[in-house]
């Protein structure tokens, strides 16, 4: 780290003044000294390891107010800093495929350095596109097929396109997550970056293995910065991750980038803002919010498809924070607890969801259809489904009680066990078609099953 220092060309020195946690406060001695925002600056504590901080606010008095990437324990007043003159940068290039690094860039998988020639600054200048018309009506919509009969019906995943799975605290959307990388990557002759933001120190390794078994890790990069992490850290992580995932399409490639959580990214923000002493909006949250949220989303564009887990703080799906992510994806697959007390997993609730996606010109009428009717279905059995619980279904009348069962059986149908939570349920993982499921759905519509009872249509793959 030190030497990398010694070869900057522009390099100036300053003292470390202050140190709140997180937030390290360094006096420059001249104003012509001062470093540019965003600048990389080093430091050492008093048992010599290494401090590294970004520039995030210019005080009065040649003070540069920085955010620490690693922790600032033992760094004291005093200390001499060096402004390096350059940006954050991280290694990039095919060397990081089946490697972990964290917001620095360093590796952190024990598997050595890694010799990567090009670096890559993580902050970039976010031109924000025009409208780009003919951009938009002249690419035809490249579907990903999931294998998640329920995804595949009513959230199709168009390349280029993002995808949020959204819901509060076990619902499920780690797990969701996993299962679309097991099924996709696989398949997926692109490439693919995971990016950990916040989230459990233990499911970077659980993911890491799991990789590795099925045999796609070579296709996959990955950055962690993980709850143990200062904020500065975990609020930097979705810019590595997203710089790989820009690396990736320079070279023409097709990119799946996953983040769990963007959540954790918006609160390591508000920690930040916080310190920085900066007055919260009215909500709670940083008065940057939207537009914090706003350049991550930028970035993720072209070439690249995202899914990102969303968590929602109390079960609140109206929280500032979610609604700020919210309105830059396309599909949002939204988690309900009462599904997941059910067991009906995947939780996703098709009537709080929704997806741009589906879409005629998209799927094609009968998929659009099929998915219509399935909406109608459920939103009929919700009213039927007050009624039954005061008065029985013996009182629905004939129609209405044909509709109730086959609505029934399709939300049993559209469960569906998981490769990546065998362990959970005990049952093989299953991967339908969407020809599959349209067909299925399709049977059940047309009544063919009503002979059948509905836990045959429990936790189940496709049906003859
Ligand atoms: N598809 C599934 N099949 C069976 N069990 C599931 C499934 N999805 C989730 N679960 C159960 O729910 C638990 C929590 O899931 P998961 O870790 O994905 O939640 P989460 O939404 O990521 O939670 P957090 O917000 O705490 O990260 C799992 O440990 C598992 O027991
Ligand atoms: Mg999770």
């Amino acid at each position: 780290m030190t030497e990398e220092v010694a070869v900057q060309p522009r390099e100036k020195k300053g003292k470390v003044i202050g140190v709140q946690g997180p937030v390290v406060d360094i006096k420059f001695e001249c104003v012509e000294d001062m470093p540019d925002m965003h600048e990389t600056i080093y430091t050492r504590t008093f048992d010599k390891r290494d401090v590294i901080l970004l520039v995030a606010e210019h005080l009065e008095g040649n003070i540069g107010r920085c955010v620490s990437l690693t922790s600032t324990l033992n760094l004291q007043r005093n200390a001499v800093a060096t402004a390096t003159g350059t940006p954050l940068t991280i290694p990039v290039g095919d060397e990081l495929f089946g490697r972990i690094i964290n917001v620095m860039g360093y590796p952190i998988d024990g598997k050595g350095p890694i010799n990567a020639t090009m670096r890559s600054p993580i902050h970039k200048d976010v031109t924000r596109m025009a409208v780009n018309v003919g951009d938009i009506a002249g690419n035809k919509a490249d579907i990903v097929e999931t294998g998640i009969k329920i995804v595949d019906l009513l959230f199709p995943v168009v390349r280029g396109s993002k995808t949020g799975v959204i819901g509060g605290a076990g619902c499920g959307k780690t797990v969701l997550i996993s299962e679309l990388i097991h099924n996709i990557v696989e398949e997926h002759d692109g490439a693919c970056v995971f990016c950990g933001i916040g989230e459990r120190i233990r499911e970077g390794n659980e993911l890491y293995f799991e990789f590795e078994q099925v045999g796609i890790l070579n296709k996959i990069m990955m950055a962690f910065g993980q709850m143990d992490e200062p904020p500065g850290a975990r609020f930097n992580i979705i810019l590595t991750g997203i710089t790989l995932a820009e690396y990736l399409q320079s070279k023409g490639k097709e990119v799946l980038l996953f983040m769990d959580n963007v959540f954790r990214f918006v609160q390591a923000g508000s920690e930040i803002s916080t310190l920085l002493g900066r007055t919260p909006s009215e909500t709670g949250y940083q008065p940057t919010l939207s537009s914090e949220v706003g350049d991550v989303h930028e970035r993720i564009k072209g070439s690249i498809s995202a899914f990102e887990a969303v968590y929602v703080p109390a079960d609140d799906t109206t929280d500032p924070a979610v609604v700020a992510i919210f309105s830059y994806l396309d599909a949002v697959m939204v988690l309900s607890r009462e599904r997941t007390q059910l067991g009906l997993y995947p939780a996703i609730d098709p009537l709080a969801s929704s997806c741009s996606n589906l879409d005629p010109a998209i799927v094609g009428q009968r998929h659009f259809s099929l998915a219509q009717e399935l909406l109608r279905i459920l939103t009929k059995y919700e009213e039927l489904r007050r009624i039954v619980a005061v008065i029985g279904i013996d009182e629905l009348s004939k129609a209405d009680r044909t509709l109730y069962e086959r609505a029934r059986k399709l939300q049993s149908f559209m469960t569906q066990p998981m490769f990546v939570a065998e362990s959970y349920i005990g049952k093989k993982g299953q991967y339908v078609t969407t020809a599959e499921t349209l067909d299925c759905v399709e049977k059940i519509m047309d009544g063919k099953t009503d002979d059948r009872p509905e836990e045959e249509f429990y936790m189940i793959g496709k049906f003859e």
